[in-house]
C-alpha cells in the first residue's frame, strides 16, 4: 500500500538524518571471532560471555537431543509441547538459584511481558529502576498498573516513590535488573529487598547479564552473600549460550505462572535441542567456577588499564555523548580489527551514546591490553 511505504519511508529518513536508523548486520561468529561486512573482528560485542555457545559439549547435546526428539517442540507447553528435558531445565535452574522451582519462556523478553502483568495489575503499583531493560517497562505498561520509575540505582528515591504512591494500591512490584545491560554495574539488591520488606512489595531481579558471570555464576542474588529475591528472572541466551527466559520462584509462583502468564500459556514451548543446550551449559558453569570467574576478570584488566571505575560485571561501557561520535568510534575500533557495536538511544537516553565492550572468557588478555591502548589513544585520546 502506497500510503504505508510512504509512512515506513518517511520515518526511516528522519532516523537516517539523525544517525538512528538502524541495520542488522550479518555477522558469522566463530568463538570470540566475527566476519562482518567482509572482515574478520575480535568481537567484544558479544554477550556469550562464557563462549559456551559453541562449546564442544553443549553443540553435542543440542544434536543428541535433535536426533533423538527433533527441532521443535511442536505445542505449547500446556498442550503437547512439555518435554521431559523442560522439566529437567527447570529443576537445574531453581537449584542454581535456590528456589523451590522455575518457569522457562520462549526469551527473557518473553518471561518479563508474561510475569508482570500476570502478577500485578490496574489496581497496583510497578517501581522500576529507569534504566532497566526494555522488556520489564513492556511487562509494567502491559499489566495496566501504575508505574513509577526511579533514579538509577538510587535507593532513596525507590523509598520516595514507594513512600508517595503504595498506600491506596492492592499489590506492589520493585523491578530492576540485577546487572545493567548498558551499564554493566548491579543493582542494590540486599537494599531493595530490604525496601520491598518493608512496603509490602515484591522484587524482581532480571538476571540476563548475571547468570554465569557474577555470584560464582549463580547471578547478581548471590554477589555479597545471599540476598532475598522472590522473582530471579532472567535469560538462557547469554552466558548460557543458548535461548529463552526464565523465572526461579517459589513453588506457588511458578505453579501460578504455568495457569496464569500468558507468554507461557500461548507461546510453543522452547525447543529440544535449545533446552538441551542449556542444560549441558549448566553443567559447566556448576562444575567450573575458574572459568566462569574469567569474564569479570578480562572486564577489570580493560578497566584497571583505562583507569575506568572497577567493572562489576563483563559489560563496560565508554559512554562518549551523540550517536555520530559513537558509530566513528566503533568504526576506529574496527579499523584496529576489533568489533564494538556503537549503541544509541533509544536503547540509551539521549546524549550518552557509547561503545559497549562485552569480555568474554576466552578474549586473550594480550588482546583486551591492546584493546584498551587503542581506546586510550584514538576514542579517548589521552
Ligand atoms: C536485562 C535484559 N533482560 C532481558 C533481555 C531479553 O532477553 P532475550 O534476549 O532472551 O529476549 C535482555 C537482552 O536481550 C536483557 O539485556
Amino acid at each position: 500500500m502506497r500510503s504505508l511505504d510512504e509512512f515506513a519511508g518517511e520515518k526511516l529518513g528522519v532516523l537516517e538524518r539523525a544517525k538512528l536508523r538502524r541495520t542488522p548486520w550479518v555477522t558469522a561468529r566463530a568463538g570470540i571471532w566475527a566476519e562482518c561486512g567482509g572482515q574478520r573482528l575480535l568481537s567484544f560485542s558479544c554477550n556469550d560471555y562464557l563462549n559456551l555457545s559453541q562449546h564442544p559439549e553443549v553443540v553435542a547435546a543440542a544434536i543428541a537431543a535433535t536426533r533423538l526428539y527433533g527441532v521443535g517442540a511442536g505445542a505449547s507447553r500446556l498442550v503437547t509441547g512439555n518435554h521431559p528435558l523442560h522439566a529437567e531445565l527447570e529443576s537445574r535452574l531453581a537449584r542454581l538459584k535456590g528456589t523451590e522451582a522455575a518457569c522457562i519462556f520462549g526469551s527473557g523478553y518473553l518471561a518479563n511481558t508474561g510475569i508482570i502483568p500476570a502478577l500485578v495489575g490496574p489496581r497496583d503499583l510497578i517501581v522500576v529502576d529507569e534504566l532497566s531493560h526494555a522488556c520489564i517497562h513492556a511487562g509494567a505498561k502491559l499489566s495496566g498498573a501504575t508505574v513509577k520509575l526511579y533514579r538509577h540505582v538510587d535507593i532513596a528515591d525507590a523509598e520516595a516513590q514507594l513512600t508517595a504512591h503504595r498506600s491506596g494500591k492492592k499489590r506492589a512490584l520493585i523491578a530492576t535488573d540485577g546487572v545493567f545491560s548498558m551499564d554493566g554495574d548491579l543493582a542494590p539488591l540486599a537494599a531493595l529487598s530490604e525496601l520491598a520488606q518493608r512496603f509490602d512489595a515484591w522484587l524482581l531481579s532480571d538476571d540476563a547479564h548475571g547468570i554465569g558471570v557474577v555470584g560464582g555464576g549463580r547471578g547478581s542474588s548471590f554477589t555479597n552473600g545471599e540476598c532475598d529475591v522472590p522473582l530471579q528472572m532472567g535469560t538462557l541466551s547469554k552466558a548460557v549460550g543458548a535461548y529463552g527466559g526464565y523465572l526461579c520462584a517459589s513453588r506457588a509462583v511458578i505453579d501460578f505462572m504455568y495457569t496464569r502468564a500468558r507468554t507461557f500459556i500461548y507461546s510453543t514451548g522452547l525447543p529440544p535441542p535449545v533446552v538441551a543446550a542449556a542444560v549441558a551449559a549448566l553443567d559447566i558453569i556448576e562444575s567450573q567456577p575458574a572459568y566462569v570467574a574469567q569474564p569479570l576478570r578480562k572486564a577489570r584488566l580493560f578497566t584497571r588499564a583505562l583507569n575506568l571505575p572497577e567493572a562489576q560485571s563483563a559489560i563496560v561501557p565508554v559512554i562518549v555523548g551523540d550517536a555520530e561520535t559513537a558509530l566513528a568510534a566503533s568504526e576506529l575500533l574496527r579499523d584496529e580489527g576489533f568489533l564494538v557495536v556503537a549503541i544509541r538511544p533509544p536503547t540509551v537516553p539521549e546524549g550518552t551514546a557509547r561503545l559497549r565492550f562485552a569480555f568474554t572468557a576466552q578474549h586473550p588478555d594480550g588482546e583486551v591490553e591492546r584493546l584498551a591502548d587503542v581506546v586510550r589513544q584514538r576514542v579517548l585520546r589521552r
